[in-house]
């Protein structure tokens, strides 16, 4: 190829391979300048991919519609492509890497017709990393151009930056709706076949069909997570479905906490919280992924690889979220599938009173009452992560923050506590692989079902969760064998109900009192009882002043029912008998000890 702007001979050759298998119109190497931001998005709003928000509210900022049919992360859809289908486990659907590799040759073939194939070149996490995380996505997609501009480090300085010689993620896209000559586009091209693969002997991603989300925008889950857990695995560190968020007390001491929740319960409302205790701060680093590796002193530093928020939109709002919609406000934004109201701004479910017509993610006329909601459950901001008010300094410094502790959490009615501190690592790793939660929107199929959700990584494990576990307990090895520099694991629930149905605890705001028990137990401070499940606070022990909430609600939130435990029992006997022998026996020593004290409690 002449007229490019590397000299890279494996990109190079790629690119190569794939437009011949593909055959673009034409191929555009993306320099992630504002011009190309300008013109990209004044094309997809000519195509009607995007709308133009007013803007006086919104700068730069747009509305999106995608088909009805290609909403949220295709999981059924989702492969991880090993040799060896032991390699994929039983949490994640396999197919051999040729016969994948078959069949998707054959989707791929023409794909590309009539339209633009880009060249992406994209940097997990900072630039200036000693070891810089590279990938290029291939797409045919203008929208995942821009929305990959927003969510990572993109353009001509990663392409200087790899030089001729760096190794990279190769990540291929397709929307799969090649183009006649002279046929029309549609506003939202995909497929009814889709494919989300991964390889991860060879580290690569093949994607086809969809447009959406994690589906599309390859440096996030696919790369950030499925393939750079086994890059994690093989090089003993932690790629994982985390925020990371830093806590000041009023004294000004500092703790880092990473935090795990399922898809849609709360991430990045937590990660940006306006503690209501008075002195206390949270700044934000990350809200969906972390890497975390091990420091010289044996610490494990976390680092966002990503470079903007992908947030569910319904219920965020000023009082669930405020720094969000700051960051919103400041324009420069895309959003999907939520309402757009009649002065050209948007609106979603939760962002309080609608006003008295809109037009609903499908483009149909939506006034109040309507029977179905007019944003789609998973409808999505997707914003630059600088534009957050609380970001932390430490975002942009490419050795990280060193992690204090770790939470856990899902989204329960029942079970479990509003915070229970492990005992210890192997502990805290119990209750990682344990985690359950309800199933939200943010996956195709039946929302509100129970279903283990280990390390909130269940979609995301790019190989046998059994191995996945076996990693994290040998963590404890660490880089200095030191299990007690590691991060103190706690087990948090803020979705627990009354048996009227009503949350026992406030939430969002509120969950600094939480914080701050967890900040006291990470001195050594703060009152907790043993119980068989872990340490859990007194009452008395949470900060609840100013609170108007009933002493009844928090001991009911804090409690430890027996009878709901012991039914917990067999449904993880039952989880864990699915990993066979890749099941860490420490873990079902844990399982048997927990049986154990709650017999004897
Ligand atoms: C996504 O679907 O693209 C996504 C960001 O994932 P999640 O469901 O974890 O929000
Ligand atoms: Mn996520
Ligand atoms: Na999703």
């Amino acid at each position: 190829m002449s007229d490019t702007p590397t000299a890279h001979p494996e990109l190079l050759a790629w690119i190569d391979d794939v437009a011949a298998l593909t055959t673009p119109d034409r191929i555009v190497w993306c320099d992630g300048s504002t011009e190309e931001w300008t013109r990209i998005t004044d094309e997809l709003v000519a195509s009607g991919t995007l709308v133009r928000l007013d803007p006086g509210r919104r700068p730069n900022s747009f509305w999106a519609r995608t088909d009805p049919t290609d909403v949220a992360r295709v999981e059924e859809r989702t492969f991880i492509c090993s040799t060896d289908p032991d390699d994929a486990g039983p949490t994640n659907n396999w197919m051999a890497p040729d016969e994948m590799k078959a069949t998707m040759t054959r989707l791929y073939r023409g794909c590309m017709r009539g339209r633009t194939m880009y060249v992406v070149p994209f940097c997990m996490g900072p630039l200036d990393a000693p070891n810089p995380m590279f990938g290029v996505e291939l797409t045919d997609s203008p929208y995942v151009v821009a929305s990959m501009r927003i969510m990572t480090r993109m353009g001509s300085a990663v392409l200087d930056a790899m030089g001729a010689g760096a190794t990279f993620v190769p990540a291929l896209h397709s929307v799969g709706a090649p183009l006649a000559p002279g046929e029309a586009d549609v506003a939202w091209p995909c497929n009814d076949t889709k494919y989300i693969s991964h390889f991860p002997q060879t580290r690569e991603i093949w994607s086809y069909g969809s447009g959406y989300g994690g589906n599309s925008l390859l440096g996030k889950k696919c790369y950030a997570l499925r393939i750079a857990s086994v890059a994690a695995r093989d090089e003993g560190w932690l790629a994982e479905h985390m925020l990371i968020m830093k806590l000041t007390s009023p004294e000004g001491q500092v703790r880092y906490i990473a935090g795990a929740f399922p898809s849609a319960c709360g991430k990045t409302n937590l990660a940006m919280l306006e503690p209501t205790i008075a002195g206390w701060t949270v700044e934000t680093i990350g809200d969906d992924i972390a890497w975390m590796r091990f420091g010289a002193d044996g610490r494990l530093w976390a680092t966002n690889p990503e470079f903007g928020l992908f947030g569910v939109a319904p219920g965020t709002d000023r009082r669930t979220n405020p720094n969000a919609m700051r960051t919103l406000s400041r324009g420069n934004s895309i959003f999907t599938n939520v309402a757009l109201t009649d002065d050209g701004d948007i609106w979603w479910e939760g962002m309080g009173e609608p006003p008295a017509h809109l037009t609903d993610w499908r483009g149909q006329d939506w006034t109040p009452g309507a029977a179905t909601p007019s944003s789609h459950p998973n409808s999505r901001f997707c914003t630059p992560i600088g534009q957050c008010p609380v970001l932390a300094p430490e975002y942009d410094d490419p050795r990280g923050v060193p992690i204090d502790a770790i939470l856990f959490g899902g989204r329960r009615a029942t079970t479990i506590p509003l915070v229970t501190e492990a005992r210890d690592w192997v502990h805290g790793v119990y209750l990682g692989a344990t985690l359950s939660s309800e199933t939200t929107a943010a996956a195709a199929g039946r929302v509100g079902v129970v279903r283990r959700d280990p390390m909130a990584m269940l979609p995301f494990i790019g190989y046998h969760a059994g191995d996945y576990f076996q990693h994290w307990i040998d963590m404890a090895k660490g880089a200095t064998g030191d299990a007690e520099k590691l991060p103190k694991v706690f087990y948090v629930n803020w979705f627990r109900r009354a048996d009227d149905g009503r949350f026992l605890w406030p939430g969002f705001g509120e969950n600094s009192r939480v914080l701050k028990w967890i900040a006291e137990r990470l001195d050594g401070r703060g009152d907790a009882v043993e119980t068989p499940i872990g340490r859990v606070p007194t009452a008395s022990a949470l900060d609840l002043t100013g609170l108007d909430v009933d002493k009844a609600d928090v001991e009911a939130v804090l409690r430890v029912d027996r009878a709901e435990w012991e039914a917990e029992l067999p449904k993880v006997t039952e989880w864990f008998a699915k990993f066979g022998d890749k099941l860490p026996a420490v873990l079902w020593a844990e399982l048997d000890a927990l049986r154990a004290r709650l017999r004897d409690s």
